[in-house]
Order: structure tokens, then sequence, then C-alpha cells
């Protein structure tokens, strides 16, 4: 179900570029309940208060996001994110290998948690991160409190690797975008429940394999989502449509049909490339990082070409490729 607050439009968006009196600008929108696009090392995030539910409230309608998808809440430092969650033994261990940088930890909230409810979607546990980003950073010290921050694109659409993304989906929905140029990973962070037994709930920006090393242990998989809005899936985001291009997307592609564009991965060329609507190669040295930080950027560019599809070759399903494919699987369900 769809959440009807009325979207503010027609607001003023700001576009700062990063540095010292963005921070402070970005810092004093936000202590003022406004919604502040900026980067993260993964993708663009649009930030809003953690403990303020009009501001909250104000950037699911922005986004136009079911109010049951709760968010992340991004802090500067581990003890402000212990004020939030309570950190077992394994979720301490995987904080201090990895942050700041792309995980993002599910772990009970505490008593006193100041995370508003609807930023929970009325969940007992809270999604954390410290984002790796020096302009994150700057905003979130300079707030200093926690503040969540979903992708900042339309909801379902592709998420935002550069400002001019964010602009194009969100301009006169958000009070300010802070310009830190090109995110350095391109998908979003790995999200681990610190449940019982650990669980992979997003593949994302860390590879499954660096988690698994240092927990000396391999992560579940949560059980297979459905696709009922009245249930409270363990990762509500993972609606199978997501991170959609217009175009449709063919998955696996051995050939290319006329009319459509290929996003190629690796050396090889594919028959029927030559007549292709536009051809992008994700890494032509077949680099899984290098094709995470292009993925969507790639997809809105051909996308904006208004192909017939747009046909995706394979991409091995290892390190990063598992977070690549998981996305590119949602952008291909038919809509
Ligand atoms: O890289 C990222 O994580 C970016 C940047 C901006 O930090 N943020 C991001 O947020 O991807 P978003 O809102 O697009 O994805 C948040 C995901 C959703 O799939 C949501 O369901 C899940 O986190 N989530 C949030 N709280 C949760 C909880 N308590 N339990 C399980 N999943 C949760
Ligand atoms: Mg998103």
């Amino acid at each position: 179900m769809r959440n009807f607050i009325p979207v503010k439009t027609g607001l003023e968006t700001s576009i700062l570029p990063a540095g010292q009196a963005g921070a402070e600008a970005a810092a004093r929108i936000l202590a003022a309940g406004g919604l502040v696009a900026f980067p993260t090392e993964t993708v663009y995030g649009l930030g809003a208060d953690a403990t303020n539910a009009t501001a909250i409230a104000h950037l699911y309608a922005a986004k136009g996001r079911p109010a049951f998808n709760p968010l992340i809440a991004h802090v500067a430092d581990l003890a402000a994110a212990r004020r939030i969650g309570r950190f077992d033994a394994r979720a301490l261990r995987l904080a201090e290998a990895f942050w700041p940088g792309p995980l993002t930890l599910v772990v009970p909230k505490t008593n006193d948690c100041p995370v508003a409810d609807l930023a929970t979607a009325g969940l007992d546990t809270v999604a954390i991160r410290i984002p790796a980003h020096p302009v994150a950073e700057a905003i979130l010290r300079a707030f200093g409190g926690a503040v969540v921050a979903p992708s900042a694109n339309i909801s379902g659409h592709v998420s935002p690797t550069l400002a001019a993304h964010v602009e194009s989906d969100l301009a006169g929905r958000i009070d300010l975008i802070i310009d830190g140029g090109p995110v350095a990973v391109g998908v979003e962070s790995t999200i681990v429940g610190c449940f019982e037994a650990p669980m992979l709930l997003r593949p994302g920006g860390l590879s499954r394999e660096r988690i698994e090393a240092v927990l000396g242990m391999p992560l579940g998989r949560p059980p297979v989502e459905t696709e009922s809005h009245d249930s409270q899936p363990l990762a509500p985001g993972m609606m199978a449509s997501h991170y959609a291009p217009h175009a449709t997307v063919r998955l696996g592609a051995q050939d290319v049909a006329p009319g459509e564009a290929l996003l190629a991965f690796g050396p090889d060329r594919l028959p029927g490339q030559e007549a292709a609507a536009a051809v992008m190669n994700l890494s032509p040295a077949a680099d899984l990082d290098e094709a995470a930080a292009n993925l969507f950027g790639y997809l809105r560019a051909l996308d904006a070409r208004a192909p017939r599809a747009i046909a995706v070759m394979a991409i091995p399903e290892e390190g990063l490729g598992e977070a690549i494919n998981d996305r590119l699987r949602r952008a291909a369900v038919a809509r």
C-alpha cells in the first residue's frame, strides 16, 4: 500500500559543491526538518533527521516510497551507532572490520533508540551504517545526530551515482543537493542481519566473501521474499521489481537484436553488436568493482536512448558480481 502524504513540490532545490559551507548548510536544513541529498561511497543518499517523523514523512513522499519500507540510519562513529542499536560480539566484529564502509548492520534497537518509528517501519530492529565518504562524514558531524538516508531517487528507479541523477529525479521535491562528484562503489551497501544466525539481507558494495572471512562462517539467506504488502518481510526493501529503467532488460545476452542497446562486460564482442542502438561496457577488463561503479550510470544512459530493450551480457556471480546480478535481475522483472 502506498502512503498518501502530499509531496511538497515546487520547492527551490539548491545545489552546493562539497565543502565546509555545504556541510553547514546541509546540517542547518536537516535540523530544520528539511531534505538533503549527499554523496556516500555507495550511491547518493537523501537524508532527513532520523528523529523527526514529519521530515521522514516528507522524505517518503518525495521519493514516492511505500512507508512500510524502513530506512538506514547513518551515523559518524561507532559510539553514535551504539546509542541506536545493540551490538553483540559478532556485530561488533563486523563494525570494527568494515566501518566506515559499504556495510549496513541490522541490529536490535536500544531501549531509548531515538530513531523515529516511521523510519524503522515499526520493526524492533534498526539498520545502521557509517559511510566512508568525507562529504557524508562532514555532514553527519556538522549535524551531530543520526540521518536516515535511502538512495536519492524516485522509488523503484535506478539509484543515483552522480548529483545530476539526483537532480533529474528529485529537483523541486527536496531542499538541497550537495555535489561531491561521482561515487566510488556504485551499488548500495551490503545489508547483514545480525540475528542468531547472521544473514545476508541484501548483497551490495562489500562482498559476501569478505564478510564471511571475518565471521568465520557462511552468511544465511533470508527466506524467499513474498510480494505480499501486508506481511513484514525480513528485508522489506527487497521487492522484486526495483532499480528499474524504463526499457525492458534482457539478461545473459549472447547476441544483440536490432534496436537493442547492449550493456557489455569484458573483452568479448557479441553477434549483432554493430547494429545495436548503443553499447556501453561496464568493464572491458572484466573487473567487477569497476563494473559496479559504472552499473547505475550506464543503465540510466542506455535507458535515455529509449532502446527496444537493454541486452546485458552475463556477469560472474562472485565478489561484487553478486550485487550487480541482484540489481540486474530486479531491473529485468517485467512491470
Ligand atoms: O548504500 C546504501 O545503503 C544507501 C546509501 C544512501 O547509504 N542507502 C540505501 O538505502 O540503499 P535504501 O533505503 O535504498 O535501502 C535500505 C534497505 C531496504 O532494503 C530496507 O528494507 C532495509 O534497508 N532495511 C532497513 N531497515 C531494516 C530492518 N530493520 N530490517 C531489515 N531490513 C531493513
Ligand atoms: Mg534504494
